[in-house]
């Protein structure tokens, strides 16, 4: 893995919108403070850290079971409990592999009518193993979908119905946990102190990936490497995690940098994104601080938001992340009309690659700080690396911007207002506080 931040320094995009490297240094003091208080919470809210290092045995034989029992594989769940596996459903396995191998994987996230069809319609579900995911064991979405889906395995398997469901959640507090011991349901932990958007390197991520193909080791081992990286080196032009968290809290915070784009040249990267936008807007976006993750994905969106990267309000650095070698590509024939035989010999992954440094370089010229970290593979290995790096660098940005990275205080107001309004026992104050708040007093209306 290679990160190239040249062009976020002041030295080629100039003072207004780059870093000085007298002003990266300048937080050295900071950054050694903090890397010292990194390295004791390690047992407590860095927890994630200690991932890398666990025992695995109970995912892969679980997962080796749904493996010989199930032809599809779905998880219920949503948010932390969702993204994860989904990014590395995405990123690792190829785009039909649903198609090709089996188990087949599938999501139950949201609690849209016409998806659930859909996914529905899709599978067996005597032939499918659910994995219920959720940490607190009681999110609305997560539990309206596994109860309709565990209506429908009664219904056609009777008592045997125990036997498609697997349940990750707490060890020990929530309904799923209650409920999946009373009823005798295969269940795996998630650490007590891990939140949902740090949790991909725990059972989480992991019994999906496993069921899936993905090789975990090697997804660990990337992780492991990443971690050890990050506790050797405090300075931050070798320590990626503190780099990452320092260019954009300096272009946010001096320079205006209120958005980072996410722009990886590879849609097997889109769900990453996905997962990265999380990370980092529930885990910064508090005290009215924070910066808004975007999704851009090349070559597509060059031409759909290059113009206003380049040329709209100044308020973007970018990450774009390349990968060197595709598993397959394609050349383009020799013998094409002179009008386009520039496009002779080369292969789409050229291209694609090509493009990336065209619109680096408009970029630089627009002076736009952006940031490139190039893969040389999409690998479980590279993925290790890359997950352990953002989540490391959203920890230590907690530090930055003086706020707590492992809360959601915003997310669990709006779950407390939707219990109310679906009528859930002990939050009739809320459904008063409700009426009181929420109106609809200008509209149009149309017939
Ligand atoms: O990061 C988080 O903590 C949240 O996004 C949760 O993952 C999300 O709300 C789902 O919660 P749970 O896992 O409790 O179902």
């Amino acid at each position: 893995m290679r990160i190239d931040y040249t062009n976020v320094m002041a030295e080629v995009i100039g003072e207004r919108d780059g870093i000085l490297r007298e002003e990266l240094l300048s937080f050295r003091h900071f950054v050694a403070e903090v890397h010292q208080i990194i390295q004791k919470e390690k047992n407590r809210k860095f927890y994630f850290c200690k991932l890398p290092y666990q025992d695995t045995s109970q995912v892969k034989e679980t997962a080796n079971w749904i493996r010989e029992n199930f032809e599809n594989f779905a998880v219920i769940g949503i948010g932390g409990s969702s993204l994860g596996a989904k990014m590395l459903f995405n990123s690792l396995t190829e785009f039909n592999h649903n198609k090709k191998n089996r188990p087949r994987f599938y999501l139950f996230e949201n609690v849209d009518p016409e998806r659930f069809r859909a996914t529905l319609e899709e599978i067996d579900v005597e032939k499918t193993c659910f994995n219920v995911i959720t940490k607190s064991g009681s999110t609305v979405e997560t539990i309206a979908n596994f109860s309709i889906i565990m209506q429908m395995l009664k219904e056609k398997l009777g008592d045997r119905y125990r036997e498609n469901l697997v349940f990750t959640t707490d060890p020990e507090k929530g309904f799923l946990r209650k409920f999946g011991q009373e009823e005798g349901i295969k269940m795996l932990d998630i650490p007590p102190q891990i939140g949902g958007r740090f949790s991909v390197l725990s059972p989480v991520g992991l019994l999906p990936a496993s069921v899936i193909g993905i090789d975990i080791d090697q997804l660990l081992s990337g992780a492991k490497k990443m971690d050890l990286i990050c506790s050797i080196e405090e300075h931050v032009e070798h320590n990626p995690a503190y780099l990452i968290a320092l260019a954009h809290y300096i272009t946010n915070m001096r320079r205006g940098k209120t958005i980072s784009v996410m722009m990886p040249y590879t849609e097997k990267l889109s769900s990453f994104v996905d997962w990265y936008r999380q990370l980092w807007a529930e885990s910064l976006g508090k005290d009215g601080l924070g910066q808004t993750p975007v999704k851009a994905i090349g070559t597509v969106d060059q031409h759909s938001q290059l113009q206003l990267y380049r040329e709209g309000i100044r308020d973007k650095i970018i990450t774009f992340i390349q990968v060197e070698n595709f598993p397959v590509d394609f050349r383009i024939p020799e013998e094409l009309p002179d009008e386009i035989s520039y496009l002779s010999g080369h292969t789409l992954g050229e291209i694609l690659n090509k493009e990336l440094l065209g619109t680096k370089a408009a970029l630089i010229k627009s002076k736009v700080p952006n940031i490139t970290i190039t893969l040389d593979r999409i690998d479980p290995y590279n993925m290790g690396m890359l997950i352990y790096m953002y989540e490391l660098a959203t920890g230590f940005s907690g530090y930055l911007y003086k706020i707590n990275p492992f809360d959601q205080p915003a997310v669990e107001e709006g779950k407390k207002f939707t219990y109310a309004l679906l009528g859930r026992k002990g939050f009739e104050e809320k459904l008063q506080e409700f009426k009181e708040l929420y109106r609809e007093k200008y509209r149009i209306e149309i017939q």
